[in-house]
């Protein structure tokens, strides 16, 4: 969603700024802008759509700045036009403002303004801010800490969640930035400092960064950064250093970084096997966990249930999660949509572990369904205790400061909108899940978690042969789909997520309505869609369903549908019209393998219709709102 970028040193802040919003693109926006400070004067430039937008109405404007901030906003509150782009100011242009999130209460305070004279001229909730902080700097005329103080006052009057990073002509060496709900990280460089909503704004800068906790606000100074909280005590935060390098949010040799990430996920799953895999084990030693989660103790006493939240794409996570849960550990799962359980929470369940999956760790349904739960189980008997794991790729999140513990995906920085190796990653945080409490409750034998573990370590030399040799045949087979309207997929068992997570990509990036359903449901309603225009993908791995599939298979070929087989090459192979043939792996293993083909099916087909894969039209990479 929206992103913020700020920047006061020694070098030129625009193209400074404009670069830091190339790095937040990912996001999703429909408008940008920025705002320098230079000569006693705030200088704002914004302009609806893309950055590039925003670059030719800078080209001849002269903006010799040190110091300003940047924003790309993604429209809540007023529609996606250059009066309602940030940066906001007062009525006197002297205050500038970018903000992330929402400010709840903006309509008492606009009457509240608006009643003292202040002239509005956006439809925005941020455009209160930058009046309230003029508002209060003419109560500390000629005090040195002024700007900070109305920065702080004001900040203490606005309900919601919200990131703001603010500029001020009087106080030309000062930028203020606050924290409350919405994230904001700034960046130490040596005699410049810079901030952003997200860390890949910061990385080609420097590595060294602080992240204000909700309810700090910093004051950045060409000198170095002071971080307080909102009652104005000083708080003393430590470094730490990203372990992202600067290439990982570079596309390299390829396109698009979606089909990047789609090609880095062996070396993501490489990574989590070597996280977590404890080497050291063996089927006949039973005294060491075969993982290295080292989860407390706590998470595991008495455990009755396992109860998940979350969205899109770390839902079907979840729900592959579910089926390791049950079938290797024997813990009966649910999982929830976050937004539908936050609304609509289940009675309260006793000794039950709460996990929330999101690769972001901001997502506001998955941090307020898990807030709820811990919210209704305060003052309960020990057994309602609220147990929080959380699963994500960002150590640093909301997520983290939420939950007791976290399980780190180590996907690195996802930039495509569309989730393809944090998905893989999620999937692999859940197997090594599965097997710890495996071990634990002593479920399955050893040597049956020795031999999903050896399946396991296969899958990355899988996938790579599994890449090399679909993406070129993919790319070509997808020309045939240029004029397809609607797609189906099915799958069954294990793989009835992947069918969800097939239908969920192609239609986030290529527009083309698609469904996902578990096979054996055709029958009931949905076959009656079917025809010659209508392509069936079915995901059919040797196993349990694997009958099941292929006649749920052959019943969509006799209704004319053209049949595309995510299934090994074998004598079956040939009820399919078409194989995206997957390596024959144990049943439980194959979601791992059977998505690869999906992905890249959903981005060839989106980028031979010239779509913008990274960046899809409405959707944004962190769901901060609700
Ligand atoms: C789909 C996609 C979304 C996200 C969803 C949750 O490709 O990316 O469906 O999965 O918005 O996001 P996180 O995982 O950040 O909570």
């Amino acid at each position: 969603m929206c992103g913020i970028v700020g920047y006061i040193g020694t070098q030129s802040a625009t193209e400074i700024l404009l670069s830091g919003l190339e790095k937040l693109e990912y996001r999703g926006y429909d408008s940008a802008g920025l705002a320098t400070v230079c000569d006693g004067q705030i200088k704002s430039v914004r302009a609806k759509g893309k950055l590039h937008n925003l670059r030719e109405k800078l080209v001849g404007v002269e903006m010799p700045a040190n110091v300003g901030i940047g924003h790309t906003r993604w429209a809540t509150h007023g529609k996606p036009e250059e009066y309602n782009a940030h940066p906001h100011t007062d009525d006197t242009g002297r205050v500038a403002v970018v903000q992330n999130g929402i400010v709840e209460n903006y309509r008492e305070l606009r009457k509240e303004l608006e009643s003292q004279g202040h002239k509005f001229v956006s439809d925005t909730d941020t455009e209160v801010i930058p009046h309230l902080i003029a508002a209060f700097l003419s109560n500390f005329t000629g005090q040195r800490e002024a700007f900070f103080e109305a920065v702080r006052q004001t900040v203490n009057k606005l309900d919601g969640g919200f990131a703001i990073a603010v500029v001020c002509a009087d106080y030309p060496n000062e930028i203020i930035v606050a924290r409350q709900q919405a994230p904001i990280s700034i960046g130490l460089g040596q005699g410049e400092f810079f901030c952003a909503s997200d860390t890949p704004a910061l990385v080609s800068h420097t590595q060294v960064v602080v992240s204000l906790d909700n309810g700090e606000i910093a004051r950045l100074t060409p000198l170095g950064v002071e971080v307080y909280n909102f009652d104005g005590d000083r708080v003393n935060k430590l470094p730490r250093i990203l372990n992202w390098s600067p290439t990982l949010v570079e596309k390299h040799i390829f396109k698009h970084f979606m089909l990047k990430e789609i090609h880095e996920q062996p070396n993501v799953v490489r990574s989590c096997l070597e996280a977590y895999i404890n080497s050291d084990w063996d089927a006949m030693n039973s005294l060491v966990s075969p993982t290295n989660l080292k989860l407390s103790s706590s998470l595991y006493e008495n455990l009755e249930q396992v109860e998940i939240f979350a969205c899109g794409t770390s839902w079907h996570a979840s729900l592959i999660g579910k089926y390791l849960l049950e079938q290797l550990a024997g813990i009966s799962t649910t999982v929830n949509y976050a937004s539908e359980a936050r609304y609509a929470p289940s009675p309260l369940r006793k000794n039950t572990l709460l996990i929330g999956v999101t690769q972001s760790g901001e997502t506001a349904d998955t941090l307020a369904a898990l807030a709820m739960e811990q919210q209704r189980r305060l003052d309960k008997p020990a057994e309602f205790e609220s147990i929080l794991l959380g699963i994500t790729n960002r150590a640093e999140s909301s997520l983290a400061n939420l939950v007791n513990q976290i399980i780190d995906i180590r996907a690195g920085i996802e930039i495509g909108v569309a989730a393809t190796k944090t998905f893989v990653a999620q999937v692999m945080a859940f197997y090594f899940l599965a097997i710890d409490l495996s071990w634990q409750r002593k479920y399955l034998s050893g040597e049956r978690i020795a031999e999903i573990i050896n399946g396991l370590q296969k899958i990355p030399a899988q996938m790579e042969q599994m890449l090399e040799t679909q993406d070129s045949q993919i790319e070509d087979f997808a020309h045939q789909f240029n004029d397809t309207q609607d797609f189906i997929f099915v799958g069954r068992g294990i793989n009835y997520p992947i069918a969800l997570e097939g239908a969920l990509k192609l239609k986030e990036i290529s527009y083309v309505h698609a469904e996902g359903y578990p096979a054996g449901e055709m029958k009931h309603g949905p076959i009656a869609l079917l025809d010659d225009k209508v392509p069936v993908v079915a995901i059919a791995m040797p196993g349990l369903v694997y009958e099941k599939v292929l006649s749920n298979a052959q019943e969509a070929k006799a209704r004319d549908a053209q049949l595309i087989g995510v299934t090994p090459e074998s004598t079956e192979a040939d009820v399919f019209d078409n194989v995206l043939a997957v390596p024959a792996v144990d049943e439980l293993l194959s979601p791992m393998l059977t998505v690869i083909p999906l992905q890249l099916l959903a981005y060839h087909i989106a980028a031979h219709r010239g779509l913008d894969v990274d960046q899809p039209r409405n959707l944004a990479k962190s769901v901060t709102v609700e």
